[in-house]
């Protein structure tokens, strides 16, 4: 048994660097001669209870070694050019390795996240698990509201006011209360509403929510950021549009569309026909979303916007299926590599 611990311990310390420590390990640890093979003549006078172990040992003993001379020999092969003495051409292209790719849906977070850091924002991160204020009652829902219905939320069944957020603007009221102005933050993350999957909807997606608060920041700041961020995303040519629409936690409120563009906005499926695709919510921070998180309405004034990731990211490389992003099935992912940085 010491034997064999000692063979062992000089096979891992043993050095080949070369041709000649190549067969000198060969010669030592796997011809007719070596310790390994005169052990295989010991079994015969070990205990019989203890035969089958040490048979075992001195197996094992013996593979390590013949792995460990081929290893070597691969290496001492490899750095003499297949035992010539040419020297390697060493401006040949390395073997390429096969490196997975991003999934589509970072990679869209992470363009996203990139033009606004440029701007002055930075990234907040925060629970998909929230409570009720973060989520609806700090941003000005009524009681009654109806996205707060079963419908739509998905609560934690023993305790009412705990559910997965629906939004990240959840994080703007973290941060809004943890932070003073100017506030300048982008809210990337997961979140959930109870839907049917379609081809067009899922329960779980992704956001990337943005909140700008300061004193005097007007519409027209946020109509230029956020064309700004469409050209960056989509080229200099799109155009965008705001159509009034209604959130409770911002007033005027807005949603924002692009030219569509794969049709370029002469009409297509995808746009409906319209020449136009919605990609983001937006508006001017309500004032009583300001006070409920401690910021003085009557001095600051803000703007926040949210835009769908799967929405973008179906635009950008025009798939027709959002279902697609939730199966993992590497076919799809795969072709994804080009655009993995
Ligand atoms: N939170 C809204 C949603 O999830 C999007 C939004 C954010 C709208 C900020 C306006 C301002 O649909």
């Amino acid at each position: 048994m010491n034997n064999i611990d000692k063979i062992r311990s000089e096979i891992e310390s043993f050095q080949v660097d070369n041709a000649e420590t190549l067969e000198q390990f060969r010669l030592r640890f796997l011809s007719k001669k070596s310790e390994i093979q005169s052990l295989f003549g010991e079994i015969k006078n070990i205990a019989q209870e203890n035969r089958k172990e040490f048979g075992q040992l001195v197996n094992d003993l013996r593979d390590m070694a013949q792995e460990n001379y081929n290893r070597f020999k691969a290496a001492v092969e490899a750095v003499s050019g297949n035992n010539t003495t040419e020297i390697p051409d060493i401006t040949r292209p390395a073997a390429r390795l096969n490196v997975g790719s991003m999934h589509p849906i970072s990679i869209m977070m992470n363009e996203v996240r990139q033009i606004f850091e440029e701007i002055g924002f930075s990234a907040v991160e925060g629970p998909d698990i929230e409570d009720d204020w973060h989520v609806f009652t700090a941003l000005n829902f009524a009681e009654e509201h109806p996205a707060r219905d079963m419908q739509d939320t998905f609560f934690i069944k023993l305790r009412p006011d705990v559910l997965l957020r629906t939004h990240t603007s959840s994080l703007q009221v973290r941060t809004m209360e943890t932070q003073k102005p100017p506030i300048r933050v982008i809210c990337p993350g997961r979140v959930f509403r109870n839907e049917a999957i379609t081809s067009r909807a899922h329960c779980i997606f992704h956001q990337v929510e943005g909140l700008y608060i300061a004193e005097n920041v007007s519409f027209a700041d946020m109509k230029q950021t956020l064309l700004y961020f469409a050209q960056r995303m989509f080229g200099d040519d799109v155009r965008i549009r705001l159509r009034p629409s209604y959130f409770p936690f911002t007033e005027p409120s807005a949603e924002m569309d692009i030219s569509c563009n794969i049709c370029g906005g002469a009409g297509c499926n995808l746009c409906k026909h319209t020449g136009w695709v919605e990609i983001l919510g937006c508006g001017m921070v309500d004032p009583n979303v300001l006070e409920n998180c401690g910021i003085d309405s009557g001095k600051y004034s803000g703007f926040a916007f949210g835009l769908g990731i799967e929405r973008m990211t179906m635009l950008k490389y025009r798939t027709n299926d959002i279902r697609l992003y939730f199966e993992n099935d590497v076919r799809f992912l795969q072709q994804f590599k080009a655009a993995t940085k």
